[in-house]
């Protein structure tokens, strides 16, 4: 039988790009530098993100969230393979990331190459950073940008101090209003586990769920950082930790290395996409092949 884990009410970071600073040594720009949020009218990036933010914060609702259920998880918007949602993502510019301006496709072959050449062993590895973004596609069936990009947080429950403009984007949200939603563990009893969690709408939890509908062959470490890779809040802010079990705490560690390549690539030079499709190619074959249901 297995000791039990303890686990913290809120484990306390201040600056999460300080916490990863000794192991990302290949980022090409100061830690620092990255995830700035500051609020500044009149630099153009910094406001179409926190415009983002503030859309997503008034309309990221309990409602909302299960009426996107309904909408994206019969799987029947499309069918496509992995790599001709790869490529589609060559059109877009996610609005929330102050780090990327560049096309999605530039960014999935940097964090996939970047893990490679760190966990050249890991092939299932390698190909969670090449896909981990692809369930952004839904911004080319009609869905906003706050609706699909962006960090994520439980919705059912109060919203923590560490979401990004936690202070003033959420005035509008209705269930800012409902008692139970506002209260700390709100519909959720303690330590739960985050797999009993209702997270926010956006590409993480839907491309969980469209693997798991797809039967991909991946990891149950890859499934973590797919659906968890924006939950900032959780594996950078320390919070929520109230809402988790043992079993989050085992794959924490797997996210935050996840999360180094995700976050800390953003500023490298543009890979050679079609030099190295044919290499992502074979995983995508071994692990989510053919076309897929989207
Ligand atoms: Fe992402
Ligand atoms: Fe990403």
């Amino acid at each position: 039988m297995s000791a039990k884990v303890m686990i913290p009410e809120k484990v306390m970071i201040l600056d999460p790009s300080e916490q990863l600073r000794p192991e990302a040594a290949f980022a090409k720009k100061p830690l620092k530098a990255f995830r700035d949020y500051s609020i500044d009218p009149n630099d153009p990036i910094k406001e179409r993100v926190r415009q983002t933010y503030t859309q997503m914060h008034t309309h990221m609702t309990m409602d909302f969230v299960k009426q996107q259920h309904k909408k994206w998880c019969g799987f029947n918007t499309f069918k496509a393979t992995v790599m001709d949602v790869i490529k589609q993502l060559d059109n877009l510019v996610d609005e929330s990331d102050p780090d990327v301006d560049v096309p999605n496709i530039m960014h999935s072959f940097q964090t996939a190459e970047r893990i490679r050449q760190e966990h050249p062993d890991k092939e299932w590895f390698q190909l969670t950073g090449l896909i981990h973004d692809i369930g952004k596609v839904m911004a080319f069936y009609n869905e906003p940008q706050w609706a699909v990009v962006g960090d994520t947080f439980p919705v059912g429950c109060a919203w923590a101090d560490s979401i990004v403009y936690r202070d003033t984007s959420f005035e509008q949200n209705s269930d800012g209003k409902n008692p139970l939603y506002s209260s700390k563990y709100g519909i959720y009893k303690p330590n739960c586990g985050l797999e009993n969690v209702i997270m926010s709408w956006g590409h993480d939890e839907y491309l969980y769920r469209q693997m798991k509908h797809n039967h991909a062959s991946l990891p149950e470490e890859a499934f973590y950082m797919i659906r968890f890779h924006s939950f900032y809040p959780w594996h950078s802010g320390g919070d929520y930790m109230h809402l988790c079990n043992e079993k989050d705490l085992e794959m924490l560690p797997w996210v935050l290395e996840f999360n180094k390549y995700d976050l800390y690539t953003k500023s490298e030079e543009f890979p050679d996409v079609e030099a190295l499709t044919p290499y992502y190619q074979k995983l995508i074959d071994k692990y989510m092949p053919g076309a897929l249901s989207w």
